[in-house]
């Protein structure tokens, strides 16, 4: 009776950050990959607008690019609403005042980048609900979606990360010569002005100059409003690390480094470079580096992942300097995770298959306990 001894995994996608597309496309990714002999998938998605839906597994296996672009799911399929049950969730579907195609599921694995997704909010709904789910709790979620609290956590557990600034719009509205003045005092130029609760760089400037900045800052403030100012590195490396966990809490594992590589000067990784890859970015997998300065790459992610309290899986990425000194520029909880992408290709070139990463996923959320951890 091998159908009755597979894990349920409920994948969840869609949602309604920006990246709605890319988590799509990333579900169907994941359900083309998964092990069938050991777990059955339960599709759960959520529409740009914020309804749950139930997709079945067909409707999941077809999610790719095609010539329409990037998959995204439709508003016309019923409402679903997830269901608290011992041991696991339970999801069905709403026929008029009645309940239907009930189904149970095990483990949660929520494929959602940025807000209502990576932020801690969903992470909150399954606590409350009793389930347990892939990747980082509430508040390592939350504190990894704000880049201030990310930036202050990881300093105060003695990791090196850049001088930054932290502004409200209420602040620069009251006061912005004292701001400007503060930004000159403490960091260097160029800078880089951020939503501070961004992702996909949007948002994200690079200033210069002093003139640059206040454009900046009202340019950040657009999509946030809280921003941080930040120190630039200039002619730093750009390298990333995929961190997953282990069942005792003892050190997780880190995979080799992978480079992003610019091919223009000045550029930075933003949203074209990162979505519209059209030859000015590069992914370099394992990057050019020697076993000392791996060694400390690979000590910092482990460090950062502990430092920020994070479960299950986190992405890494550092600056290094022309003299190798290693910074933490961010923590994502829950990073990109299509089979191109650079967490999974990290762990591939490291010796994990796609297939095999999902599956460890899957069985360290299923060995930790719901509740307080
Ligand atoms: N302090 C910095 N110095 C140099 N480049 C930076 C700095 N901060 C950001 N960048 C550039 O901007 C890109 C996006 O910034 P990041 O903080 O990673 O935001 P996001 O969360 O949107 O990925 C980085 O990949 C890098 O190319
Ligand atoms: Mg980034």
């Amino acid at each position: 009776m091998q159908q009755s001894t597979r894990t349920r995994v409920a994948i969840i996608f869609g949602g309604v950050s920006s990246e709605h597309d890319v988590s799509c496309l990333t579900a169907g990714g994941v359900v083309r990959a998964i092990d069938p002999q050991r777990f059955e998938v339960i599709g759960i998605g959520i529409t740009p607008s914020g309804r749950w839906v139930q997709v079945d597994t067909a409707d999941l296996l077809a999610l790719n690019v095609s010539e329409d672009g990037l998959p995204r799911l439709d508003e016309s399929r019923p409402e679903a609403v997830l269901i608290r049950r011992d041991g696991g969730g339970r999801i069905a579907t709403v026929q008029g005042d009645r309940l239907v195609d009930a189904r149970d599921f095990d483990v949660a694995f929520a494929l959602l980048h940025g807000p209502f997704g990576e932020d801690g909010t969903i992470q909150g709904l399954f606590e409350m609900m009793g389930i347990r789910y892939v990747g980082a709790g509430v508040a390592a979620s939350a504190i990894g979606m704000d880049k201030d609290l990310m930036k202050s956590e990881l300093r105060s557990a003695g990791l090196p990360v850049c001088p930054w600034v932290t502004i409200t719009a209420v602040g620069w509205r009251g006061d912005q010569a004292s701001i400007l003045r503060r930004i000159e005092a403490d960091l260097t130029f160029p800078v880089y002005v951020k939503p501070a609760r961004g992702g996909s760089s949007v948002g994200i400037s690079r200033a210069a100059t002093s003139e640059d900045v206040p454009g900046a800052i009202e340019e950040a403030l657009r999509w946030d409003p809280k921003v941080i100012v930040e120190e630039g590195f200039v002619g730093a490396r750009e390298i990333e690390v995929a961190v997953l966990d282990v069942r005792d809490g003892t050190a997780p594992r880190v995979s080799l480094a992978g480079e992003i590589v610019m091919h223009t000067d000045d550029a930075f990784y933003d949203y074209q470079a990162k979505y519209l890859p059209q030859g000015q970015v590069d992914l370099v997998v394992p990057a050019p580096v020697d076993a000392a300065l791996l060694s400390r790459i690979q000590k910092t992610g482990a460090r950062a992942f502990r430092a920020m309290g994070a479960e299950g899986l986190s992405r890494v990425d550092l600056f290094v300097t022309a003299d190798e000194e290693v910074f933490v520029n961010e923590l994502n909880t829950m990073p990109g995770f299509t089979h191109l992408s650079m967490y999974p290709a990290l762990w591939e070139a490291t010796g994990l298959s796609y297939a095999d990463l999902i599956a460890e996923l899957v069985d360290l959320a299923l060995s930790r306990p719901t509740g307080l951890r």
